[in-house]
């Protein structure tokens, strides 16, 4: 029996619009493949902030607990950033990953067909791109020790980045894992020359990938990798790196896609369960206006389906309804070009659905 929960948190600005394209793809990909959701929808971020005076309440955290899988929209947006630590809707996302152990955080950058002149670069820069990011969560400078104290020189904030060998290892191991699967390359990215953080990251990356014979490891500083992503694309693999560098560089990848609102991603820990979100943030700017682009939260829920219900053929089922949407020309105005048509996000939303209720199941 295909019985799931679902814990579903739209969150702040864009996070509603986005969420709801979100459900709707998980509910059709479900009456499709036999599955029975309950969904159980929670408040988080700034919208929690409003409402229960905390970024993360405890009923969220145990509808999380409860659920075999979450979907989040997004968290954060003016009206709070300039609230005290403990209310700031971010904090909500360090919360739900840190208690939840999601220490491995995919973000798979894929060009589809006909994207490329969305984006920014060349298109023959960008042919092939297909690349992952795999990104250690639950560590490093988001949560090392941090204050601001003052000094008869003036303030002095401080923030520490911390990595423990086992927490190095794990993730590795799991990029390792995932290369198999892929085009067996990966690129260890550190900044080994100032960081003795990355220089233990560097050690254990050569360790680990003595369990890995047939897949490739390269090391890369950060610095220099930021740049072959804009400038050799696609002969990137796995590329798996320590928190901060990852989220930067997961936003920088995004731009090979055509638009950061194309971007999914999964948060997973020890077990079947995750959190899926898009890799944007709230996008405050367009909040609101029925435009944002859903493809990142849609191929979210692709995700979702993947690593937490472990059902590849339902997965690629929703993939290939977006390709097929975009193939027409369909376009949110974040990736429209001259000659297409632009989309509202429930418009993009309903036409994937309506490619869906085309899939024909596997034989
Ligand atoms: P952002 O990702 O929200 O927006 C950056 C730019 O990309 C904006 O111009 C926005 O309009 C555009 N954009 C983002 N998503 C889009 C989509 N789906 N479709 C079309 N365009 C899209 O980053 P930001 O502006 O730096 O941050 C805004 C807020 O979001 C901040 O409070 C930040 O902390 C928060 N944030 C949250 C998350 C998250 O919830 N996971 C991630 C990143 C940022
Ligand atoms: C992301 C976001 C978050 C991060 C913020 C909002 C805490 O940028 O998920 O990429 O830095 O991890
Ligand atoms: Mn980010």
């Amino acid at each position: 029996d295909k019985q799931r929960n679902v814990a579903v948190l739209p969150g702040d600005g864009i996070g509603p619009e986005i969420t709801e394209e979100g459900v709707k793809v998980m509910k059709q990909t479900g009456e499709q493949f036999g599955y029975r959701f309950h969904l159980d929808f929670g408040l988080v971020g700034g919208s929690a902030v409003d409402r229960l005076k905390t970024p993360l309440p405890e009923e969220t955290l145990r509808i999380c607990r409860e659920a075999d899988a979450i979907l989040l929209g997004a968290v954060g947006g003016p009206a709070w950033d300039r609230n005290p630590p403990p209310l700031r809707p971010e904090k909500a996302l360090l919360g739900l990953r840190k208690e939840l152990g999601l220490y491995a955080n995919l973000r798979p950058a894929k060009l589809f067909p006909g994207l490329a002149q969305s984006s920014t670069l060349k298109e023959e820069v960008l042919k092939g791109v297909d690349l992952l990011v795999v990104r250690e969560l639950t560590g490093g400078i988001y949560f090392g020790e941090k204050h601001t104290e003052e000094t008869k020189a003036g303030a002095k904030a401080t923030d520490t980045l911390v990595y423990h060998e086992h927490e190095i290892e794990r993730i590795v191991r799991r990029a390792f894992e995932w290369a198999r699967e892929r085009g067996k390359k990966v690129t260890s990215v550190d900044k080994a020359n100032i960081l003795e953080s990355s220089r233990l990251w560097r050690k254990v990356a050569g360790r680990v990938a003595g369990d890995y014979p047939d897949v490739k490891l390269e090391h890369m500083l950060v610095d220099n990798c930021a740049m072959q992503i804009i400038r050799r694309p696609a002969e990137f693999d796995v590329i798996v790196t320590e928190n901060m560098f990852g989220d930067i560089l997961s936003d920088e990848a995004a731009i090979l896609t055509g638009s950061i609102g194309m971007l999914p991603s999964a948060s997973i820990g020890e077990g079947n369960r995750g959190l899926y979100e898009p890799v944007h943030g709230s996008a405050p700017d367009i909040a609101g206006q029925g435009v944002a682009n859903p493809v990142a939260t849609i191929l979210s829920v692709a995700m979702m389906f993947r690593h937490s219900f472990q059902d590849d053929e339902a997965a690629r089922a929703i993939e290939e309804a977006v390709t097929r949407v975009l193939d027409r020309g369909a376009r949110t105005m974040d990736v429209a070009a001259p000659g297409h048509l632009a989309l509202s996000t429930e418009e993009f939303g309903d036409r994937v659905v309506e490619e869906l209720k085309k899939h024909q199941p596997d034989p």
